[in-house]
């Protein structure tokens, strides 16, 4: 056998061969799941049951895994499935399961046994393993799904439930993962919100029973609580030390995530879709598939894990990861719904004097027998609106490219309002329950997905847009409603209501995917209500937030950080918040920059500094978007919060640098210790983005080794007259 650093290549070296067969019939009972230096062992026994034994750093030889369980005296499992690969419910289960069934004779009982396991060589960086469980008394099979990425230590692991029983059974618990970890201490780190708050963070230790992180919401699921979280195993993780896993489920509606510290110590995490108020109905023949868990294990902090994420999300997940993005100017904060096709028109000069790429035209362009000039009409009604826009969108499209500028626009296709001729024509396209009251959420109601003709709609939506205007080079997709009364005129089965709904999405985005592969679009729902790795395979970027304050940024961009990379994260300068210009374009651009403010108010200098900054930041995008990120300050333990970026090359970095405290005397004491950088190499340490006539307190001539700058660091002295400040690292 090869070093186990190679040991994947070789095995893929042999499956791409075909020197091994890909349905490999376990020889040992050990199942490991090797990435580049962690492994994920599972087990089974003579009496077939498939455990999860082990997940952490991979060991040199590979036969050492089979004596882990060894070392551990805990207490009697009495059901031996306390940490079951995927816990059965209603035979020999004594805890929260991951499967519950009711077979078609109306049985509840399931028991899962191991039946085979293949392995199949996706690329040389990954690996997709399958393996098969099935109940020996009902045809009920159940395929655990693990794909490994090995650079990026992450695995995908999701789940299939195959009915071959001759009638329909139910669904009533179908979770997409069941991971058991073992350690003395857990720390979960997760967050809640509402809207303008999201990504309120709360780091506590995990007792004995269960947490359970959740969405009830259909639509917008995140707007309470997302699906994403962390969990220190043993001592709380630092950025930069300490055991964490690192986990999102990737999916745009209900989900459910329950945290189960048991009797025996062991935490147990069953994560997938919500089965509130949804049981699946699964035919005689049919399957089920579950979303992925997306999780990734590091023993050097979160800083390693966010990496690792980062880099996968990059390369596998997000649309167009290692592309390119637009820089915008916004109307929505400049104009509302109160604008016309000349105060367009002047809004396009000023995309071009301040120098970024496009235009996004916000809401409030559309509606004629209802004008959609506030929030109380017209979603639904997608008609340029001919007083505001008499000659349509296509002659901004034309009158942008004229100006040498490009062309986006904003919808909200899922929506309708009550007041709109969408609703009056199709009343049964609605979301409502027949017989009760109207329930709006910004007065508006979501459109039944689940049904094909509402995804037909939506589809023509987004497709006579782009097939009126050819140029049309962005779109901002809205999602401003929560899902009440939840009942679809179109299903007969209720209790498949918000799954369709979720699917019927993602069937809306395949076909606009298939159609306009590469067309940039922002994920938005009213904030950052929907921001989710099943989503952003269709999108280039999310909106985190409607709260565009800048020191309120500083923290959600921070946590943001922790599970998506910065060229997914858009950020606008608004008139959000009491900071300086300068700062809330330094926060802006620590991510994809945008504007949302009005050009023509801002004085000489004022713009000046934002026509520089977006020339600066052209310069220096390409190592936010691409490099490796590390978290240097966090704001909530210091005065300030401080956030690095370097390129693969170690040739140039870029420091972001932000006060957060304005008591007296808060601000940089200390230097700030780099990271990622070539301690051989030598760096000049500049500030740019400096506001006109302003100069920097820092000397910018000095060069320093990496050495020094990762064992000593450099002071950006923040104070109350600094209170941002942006530093740019070049290799000599
Ligand atoms: C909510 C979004 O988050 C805002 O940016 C803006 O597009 C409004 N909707 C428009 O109604």
């Amino acid at each position: 056998m090869p070093k186990p650093y190679f040991r994947h290549l070789f095995i893929g070296f042999l499956l791409i061969k075909g020197l091994i067969s890909l349905d490999v019939q376990a020889q040992s009972s050990q199942i490991p799941i090797e990435t580049k230096s962690k492994a994920l062992v599972l087990e089974y026994d003579s009496t077939k049951t498939l455990r999860m034994l082990y997940y952490g750093e991979k060991l040199s030889n590979i036969k050492e895994y089979s004596t882990i369980s060894k070392g551990y005296k805990q207490m009697t499992d009495y059901s031996g499935l306390s940490n079951a690969a995927y816990t059965p419910s209603g035979s020999k289960n004594l805890l929260e399961p991951a499967i519950s069934v009711i077979h078609a004779d109306g049985n509840r009982s399931l028991d899962l046994r191991y039946v085979k396991h293949e392995v199949k060589s996706i690329d040389p960086n990954s690996n997709q393993l399958d393996i098969t469980l099935k109940d020996p008394v009902y045809d009920i099979y159940v395929v655990l799904h693990y794909k490994s990425f090995l650079s990026e230590d992450m695995i995908e692991q999701w789940t299939t439930i195959q009915n071959k029983e001759k009638k329909s059974i139910s669904l009533e618990k179908f979770a997409s993962a069941n991971l058991t970890l073992k350690s003395n201490a857990y720390w979960l780190r997760q967050y809640h919100g509402d809207w303008a708050r999201e990504m309120q963070v709360e780091e506590a230790p995990l007792t004995h029973g269960i947490k359970v992180l959740d969405s009830k919401l259909g639509t917008r699921a995140n707007l309470f609580q997302p699906p994403s979280f962390m969990v220190s195993l043993g001592e709380k993780a630092s950025e930069d030390e300490g055991t964490v896993l690192m986990a999102s489920l990737a999916y745009s509606g209900n989900f459910k995530i329950d945290l189960e510290v048991d009797y025996l110590n062991n935490l147990r995490i069953i994560a997938g879709i919500n089965n509130y108020a949804s049981t699946v109905t699964l035919q005689s023949n049919q399957d089920f598939i579950t979303p992925k868990l997306i999780y990734t294990l590091s023993t050097e902090g979160k800083g390693k894990a966010s990496r690792n994420l980062h880099d996968w999300a990059r390369k596998y997940k997000l649309l167009d990861g290692n592309g390119e993005r637009l820089t915008l100017l916004n109307n929505w904060e400049a104009t509302y719904f109160d604008f016309n096709e000349q105060k367009l028109k002047g809004l396009l000069q000023d995309t071009k004097k301040l120098g970024v790429d496009l235009f996004l035209l916000d809401d409030g362009w559309f509606g004629n027998k209802y004008p959609r000039n506030s929030d109380h009409s017209s979603l639904g009604d997608w008609e340029p609106n001919r007083q505001k826009l008499p000659n349509g969108i296509t002659t901004l499209v034309e009158e942008a490219t004229k100006q040498d500028v490009k062309f986006g626009i904003w919808v909200e296709p899922e929506m309708v309002s009550p007041k709109s001729e969408l609703y009056e024509k199709h009343p049964d396209w609605v979301v409502k329950q027949p017989q009760r009251e109207e329930h709006y959420f910004r007065n508006q109601l979501v459109l039944d997905l689940a049904n094909p003709k509402v995804q037909d709609f939506v589809f023509q939506v987004l497709d006579d847009l782009f097939t009126k205007n050819p140029a049309l080079a962005y779109i901002k997709w809205d999602c401003n409603a929560v899902i009440y009364n939840a009942h679809s005129a179109f299903l007969k089965d209720q209790g498949a209501f918000y799954i369709s709904y979720v699917q019927g999405l993602y069937n809306v985005l395949e076909r606009i995917r298939a159609k306009y592969p590469k067309v940039p679009m922002m994920l938005c729902s009213g904030g950052g209500g929907r921001v989710d790795y099943a989503a952003l395979q269709y999108f280039t970027e999310f909106w985190p937030s409607d709260n565009t304050d800048p020191l309120e940024r500083v923290f959600m961009q921070y946590e943001y950080s922790y599970f998506f990379p910065a060229i997914s994260t858009s950020n606008h300068v608004t008139d959000w918040g009491k900071q300086p210009l300068k700062y809330r374009t330094d926060v802006a651009m620590m991510g994809k920059l945008g504007f949302d403010i009005v050009v023509s108010h801002l004085n000489d200098k004022d713009l000046l500094f934002c026509q520089n900054a977006v020339k600066t930041y052209d310069s220096f995008k390409d190592i936010v978007w691409h490099g490796q990120q590390y978290r240097l300050a966090d704001p909530r333990v210091g005065d300030y919060a401080s956030i690095m970026y370097v390129d693969d090359q170690k040739s140039e970095a870029v420091i972001f640098n932000y006060l957060v405290n304005n008591r007296y005397g808060a601000g940089s004491t200390d230097p700030v210790r780099l990271q990622g950088l070539d301690p051989q190499k030598r760096y000049q340490v500049q500030e740019i983005n400096l506001y006109p006539e302003i100069s920097s307190t820092l000397e910018n001539s000095q060069i320093y080794s990496g050495d020094y700058l990762m064992k000593i660091g450099v002071n950006p002295d923040l104070n109350n007259k600094r209170t941002s400040v942006l530093l740019k690292i070049s290799a000599q």
